[in-house]
């Protein structure tokens, strides 16, 4: 007989009891009472969270977002034909979350961070995981907007100009170009790093599609691919035909992507296209799960969903690390461009007027000025950034001052002036000066143009160079001075790039260069 040694027997004992509470996993499983229209209520999950993530059979997902006392109202993230009554359903004991990091780059992915461009399977491990409801930063956590986050959209940057860091809405009916906006200040951060993604200058771009049309989805990274600003883009696609539900997360999903770059350090620019539509789905899935509806028959807390999203928006502070752990670097920022559709101009219904109070500023895109020719249609005189003004660089600032109240009076002149009334010389001479500079402001798309370039021109402007000129040689004029300015005088505008100012003497140069430039051109000769 073997010898039994009780101090070994005791060591086993000891190691497996240790053991045991390790391999122990808590599970809580459920069964679904009812499925149909994408919701189904699951009873017998009595711990569940809310959004806490669920698993059904035939790898459908499902989100908690109804708790009551007897069971649990659950949003599919799949179809619900494979789903049915009597099906077990286990808590995954977590929050939703998705996959962060640098591998995300470059792809276009599910609000579930699933791949959706067949170029294989993102490389993240369990540790990049983040859930989509993070904790916004704290107010000691953050530091006020004090770097521009650039557009290189004239008519923005010159006069609502953003901060990194800052959430800015982009409001208007359909078809006034707003995706144009978001597209275009995607494409301008290529300039901060130079489209490589691991520059740590590199402002990183997240484009939120929710609710589009999957033709306009295609469209955008199809358009920010030939630019070559995929590489340092995210795209998370939830077009209108997916399931309300990943409609509904999706800009959750966006925003924890971005977070995990903002807490590292880095800059991000977020946008979300668009929140009314988020809304929408949400409403869907909350009707069906039978939510009692509010104004507008939303849900009475989108308000909160929308003000948590866009809270997590910020500029951290330097020493955010010393403050929480979760911070891995300092300085780093999210700023966000949400979108809201108005739907006929429609700026007092519930949504907009929700997201417009949550946000620090709104952009005002208009059906009329956008169908008269005015692109980017941005209604000046109402629109407003109250804090980007801190990052706009001195050179901008000193150039654009009274270009926005310039413009915004010369709208409201016109009108007046329509009606062929005699006009007093002040008054004929301020519209000469508005059309000017409503002409020298309009932009196509896909070109958005440096800092120091806007402030070349609209210094043109707003010192009266373009005054005598005629309206449609306003354009063509300012093209050909700018690239007379890059060829013949590019000292100008390395000065403007790299101090940032406009001081006396680059002022005076650029003073002689504008008049010799007209001279030029009105000679024929520029260009
Ligand atoms: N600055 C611009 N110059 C010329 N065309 C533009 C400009 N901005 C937008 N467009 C065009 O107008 C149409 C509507 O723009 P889009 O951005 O899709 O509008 P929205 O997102 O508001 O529905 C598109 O065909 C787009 O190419
Ligand atoms: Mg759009």
């Amino acid at each position: 007989m073997a010898d039994i040694r009780p101090a070994e027997v005791t060591t086993i004992l000891k190691r497996e009891i240790e053991g045991y509470g390790k391999r122990l996993e808590w599970k809580s499983v459920g069964r679904v009472l009812q499925v149909g229209d994408g919701v189904a209520r699951v009873y017998g999950l009595e711990g569940c969270m809310m959004s806490e993530l669920l698993k059904f059979p035939n790898d459908v997902f499902g989100l908690a977002l109804s708790l009551e006392e007897d069971n649990v109202g659950v949003v599919l993230l799949g179809s619900d034909t494979l789903v049915k009554e009597g099906d077990s359903v286990e808590s995954l004991g977590r929050v939703i979350s998705v996959p962060t990091g640098d591998a995300l780059l470059g792809r276009v992915v599910d609000a579930l961070g699933r791949p959706l461009d067949g170029k294989g399977p993102i490389r993240t491990t369990e540790a990049d995981l983040r859930s989509i409801e993070g904790r916004s930063p704290s107010v000691v956590e953050r530091q006020p907007v004090k770097e521009p986050l650039q557009t290189g959209i004239k008519a923005i940057d010159s006069m609502i100009p953003i901060g990194r860091g800052q959430r800015e809405l982009l409001i208007g009916d359909r078809q006034t170009g707003k995706t144009a906006i978001l597209l275009d200040a995607i494409l301008n951060q290529k300039s901060t790093g130079g489209g490589d993604p691991e520059n740590p200058s590199q402002v990183l771009c997240i484009y939120v599609a929710t609710g589009q049309k999957q033709s306009t989805v295609v469209d955008v990274v199809s358009r920010l691919e030939r630019h070559g600003a995929m590489a340092y883009s995210i795209v998370v696609s939830a077009p209108a035909g997916a399931e309300a539900a990943m409609q509904f997360i999706s800009p959750y999903a966006g925003c924890s992507m971005g977070e995990r770059f903002r807490d590292e350090g880095r800059h991000v620019l977020i946008v979300y296209d668009d929140l009314y539509k988020q809304a929408v789905a949400y409403r869907q899935v909350m009707l069906l799960l039978r939510r009692p509806p509010g104004r507008e028959a939303f849900p009475g807390d989108i308000f909160n969903l929308h003000s948590r999203l866009l809270e997590r928006a910020a500029k951290l502070a330097e020493d955010a690390p010393k403050m929480n752990p979760r911070f891995v670097k300092g300085g780093g920022s999210l700023t966000a461009l949400p979108v809201v559709e108005t739907q006929e101009g429609d700026y007092a219904a519930y949504i907009p007027t929700n997201v417009i109070s949550i946000t620090d500023g709104q952009i005002y895109l208009e059906p009329d000025l956008f169908n008269a020719g005015v692109r980017p249609a941005v209604n000046v005189g109402i629109s407003v950034s109250r804090v980007g003004g801190n990052a706009q660089i001195p050179a901008m600032k000193k150039v654009a001052g009274g270009l926005r109240i310039n413009l915004a009076q010369y709208r409201e002149l016109k009108a007046f002036a329509q009606f062929g009334s005699d006009l007093d010389k002040a008054t004929l001479a301020q519209i000469t000066r508005g059309q000017r500079l409503e002409e020298l402001l309009k932009q196509g798309q896909f070109a958005p143009m440096p800092v120091e370039e806007q402030v070349m021109a609209i210094y043109a402007g707003t010192k009266g160079f373009l005054d005598d000129l005629p309206i449609e040689k306003v354009r063509p004029f300012a093209e050909k001075l700018l690239a007379f300015l890059r060829s013949s005088r590019a000292e100008i505008g390395k000065t403007i790039r790299e101090t940032k100012k406009l001081d006396p003497e680059t002022e005076k140069k650029l003073d002689e260069a504008v008049a010799e430039a007209k001279t030029a051109f009105l000679a024929g000769r520029l260009g």
